[in-house]
């Protein structure tokens, strides 16, 4: 059994997938940040004729909380139709390190939001490119 406010967050992606833009694959995307002081951002995909611009759930959250002036996050809960829940890609994990590292990773599918996969940050990405040195490269 998951806790409640794993369930909460969990429930808020499966709520936000529904609004998911996914006309080309048809897979929809539902994603939910949890901020430390308890607010809850979220977030779906949205694709585009031109697939490569396709962006999505994990960095619409994102990019929502952090232009919102949201810092510091807690968790994020990604809802998708598929067994075991949807594991972010490689373009999500760079952002999550860069702005939401301590943040629990949670996973499940659509179909049984009671069973949550937990992933850390560095777990998903370790040895995350972090900043660009400054000075003569
Ligand atoms: N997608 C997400 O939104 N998050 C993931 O974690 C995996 C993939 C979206 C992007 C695209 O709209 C669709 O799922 C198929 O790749």
């Amino acid at each position: 059994m998951v806790g409640n406010k794993t369930a909460g967050l969990v429930a808020a992606a499966a709520k936000a997938r529904e609004a998911a833009v996914a006309p080309y694959s048809r897979f929809k995307v539902g994603a939910a940040l949890l901020t430390r002081r308890g607010e809850i951002i979220t977030g779906a995909n949205v694709e585009s004729a031109s697939y490569g611009l396709t962006v999505c759930a994990e960095r619409v959250a994102l990019f929502k909380a952090l232009t919102a002036g949201q810092r510091g996050f807690a968790a994020l809960a990604v809802v998708a139709r598929l067994p075991g829940g949807p594991m972010p890609c490689g373009a999500c994990r760079q952002l999550l390190a860069e702005y939401a590292p301590d943040a629990r990773i949670w996973v499940a599918d659509s179909r049984a939001l009671g069973r949550v996969r937990e992933f850390t940050v560095p777990e998903l990405l370790p040895g995350a490119f972090l900043a660009v040195p400054r000075g003569p490269g």
